[in-house]
């Protein structure tokens, strides 16, 4: 592979042609939110030009337009991790709202008091306080998963703590260390334990090819402000016979 050409990539950008105190901009907060390139922002204008239409609720033309344009994306979005089925993409706001969902609508048709859910001292706000939220409501118990000296998982008790656990929810790579955690045997752990497990690929969906079954996962979040897309969209992954059995997390229109 040649030299990345710097130049080329960063004309994708149309941000990072302006001055910031009299100095090219320089951006180096992606893992926050990341810049839009041009095919992004106008594919967006196009849409809201030319197709916007109000999706799965109308059969003219444009509304047909909407709809299809919006189940190309979640079958685009599906392949991308590898999902079995476009089926098991559910569009959210955001990678919070996508965790959020399995703790409200997985986590209270499943869990209950005494029920176990392990995190990690690694997770993001977004993957520890709606199980904070159901330990408050339902009285789970919430079991932490330790970190090494070298802000890697450390797993030398793992066995006790997935011990009659429900799920293990953990994130593939962090945000702050930048550490990328062994998902699948972790998976195997939780599933030999008898745990469900909820992958956080927020961080991982960006920089790796990420492939839900090769993880074995049952639920993932991720984002696609972390990774050139809009803001305002995520996705919740699913097996989708746990999709299937889930109450909706959410009622009235879709
Ligand atoms: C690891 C991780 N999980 C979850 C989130 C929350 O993502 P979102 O902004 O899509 O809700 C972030 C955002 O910083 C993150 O880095």
């Amino acid at each position: 592979m040649g030299a990345l050409d710097i130049d080329l990539l960063k004309g994708d950008f149309p941000i990072l042609s302006r001055r910031v105190h009299d100095k090219r901009l320089v951006f180096l907060d992606s893992a926050a939110s990341s810049q839009k390139p041009a095919a992004v922002i106008d594919s967006m204008d196009r849409f809201q030009r030319e197709r916007y239409a109000n999706v799965h609720r109308g059969v003219y033309t444009i509304a047909e337009e909407a709809t299809c344009a919006f189940e190309d994306a979640r079958r685009r979005v599906a392949r991308f991790v590898n999902a079995r089925s476009p089926r098991e993409l559910v569009f959210t706001r955001n990678a919070t709202e996508a965790v959020n969902v399995v703790a409200r609508a997985w986590g209270g048709a499943n869990l209950g008091e005494g029920d176990v859910v392990v995190l990690t001292h690694m997770e993001h706000h977004a993957n520890i306080v709606p199980w904070q939220m159901l330990a408050a409501a339902a009285g789970i118990e919430i079991r932490w998963i330790p970190l090494t000296a070298d802000r890697r998982l450390d797993l030398t008790d793992l066995d006790r703590l997935l011990d009659g656990a429900s799920l293990l929810a953990v994130t593939a790579m962090s945000n702050v260390l930048g550490t990328v955690n062994p998902v699948r045997p972790l998976a195997d752990a939780a599933h030999a334990a008898g745990a469900r497990v909820l992958v956080d690929a927020c961080q991982h969906v960006p920089h790796f090819a990420t492939d839900v079954q090769a993880w074995d996962a049952d639920f993932m979040a991720f984002s696609a402000h972390k990774m050139l897309g809009p803001s305002g969209i995520g996705a919740l992954w699913g097996r989708e016979e746990l999709l299937e059995a889930m109450p909706p997390s959410w009622a009235g229109a879709r």
